[in-house]
């Protein structure tokens, strides 16, 4: 069964989240969801028995860090996975010199690490895309290699020039990407692991990305923000 993420990013408050769940009861039934809320309101998913997880952790398990959440205070709340690498963290946080210490940091407290990874619009035009692809997991997993296997690590292509724009990859672009991923990870590094798509995966084009047999489940972010239409749209998954 494909996996579907939805990431809500800085987005909702306190009574959309009630609402949220109010209307998805009872709905989502066999089907592989999984919601990554704001940290205020990961406890109420939890406390409502759907899978959830954090967008982010600290690099860190305790300390002096102003403003970061440790994985085992995340874990109280009720996380069982975690974002690790998404684009927005890279560019707004730095968090790509931070990949392998917070893998390492999720394994080792028993998460299951979804790993972003993607190109900007000039590597993609410049045809820089599978370098940068390749870089971004050399950098995650060569350290981790001991604790990595196919069920605790998933990566998310995510093409950056994708994210919030409408626009994605064409079908064979898509198509050729994620089997290179899957080629690099099983030659390099022995992996079979599940590689998902992320970028405006919306009603319109679920259809179209279902037809794209490589692809093992999406990460949505604007498109999971109103319950009914992504009810929708995990409903056109199979
Ligand atoms: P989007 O975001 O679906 O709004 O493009 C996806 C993501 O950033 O995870």
């Amino acid at each position: 069964m494909k996996l579907i993420c939805a990431n809500f990013k800085m987005n909702l408050l306190k009574d959309d989240i009630h609402n949220y769940l109010n209307t998805i009861k009872g709905k989502i039934n066999n089907k592989n969801v999984i919601f990554f809320p704001s940290i205020p309101f990961i406890e109420e998913f939890a406390k409502n028995n759907y899978l959830v997880g954090s967008q982010n952790i600290s690099f860190k398990d305790f300390g002096s860090i102003t403003g970061d959440t440790s994985v085992l205070q995340l874990k109280e709340l009720g996380i069982t996975y975690t974002i690790i690498g998404h684009s927005e963290r890279r560019t707004f946080f730095n968090d790509s010199n931070y990949i392998a210490k917070k893998i390492k940091l999720g394994l080792d407290n028993d998460l299951k690490i979804v790993l972003c990874i993607g190109e900007n619009l000039e590597e993609f035009e410049k045809e820089k895309t599978l370098e940068v692809l390749k870089r971004e997991l050399d950098e995650a997993l060569q350290d981790n290699l001991d604790i990595i296997n196919e069920n605790n690590l998933i990566i998310a292509y995510e093409p950056i020039w994708a994210i919030g724009t409408n626009k994605i990859p064409t079908n064979s672009c898509l198509d050729n990407t994620i089997s290179k991923i899957k080629g690099y990870l099983k030659t390099k590094y022995n992996l079979n692991l599940k590689v998902l798509y992320g970028g405006s995966v919306n009603l319109d084009n679920i259809e179209e990305l279902e037809t794209i047999k490589v692809i093992d489940g999406y990460l949505v972010g604007g498109a999971s923000l109103d319950a009914l239409k992504f009810l929708s749209l995990i409903n056109k998954v199979n």
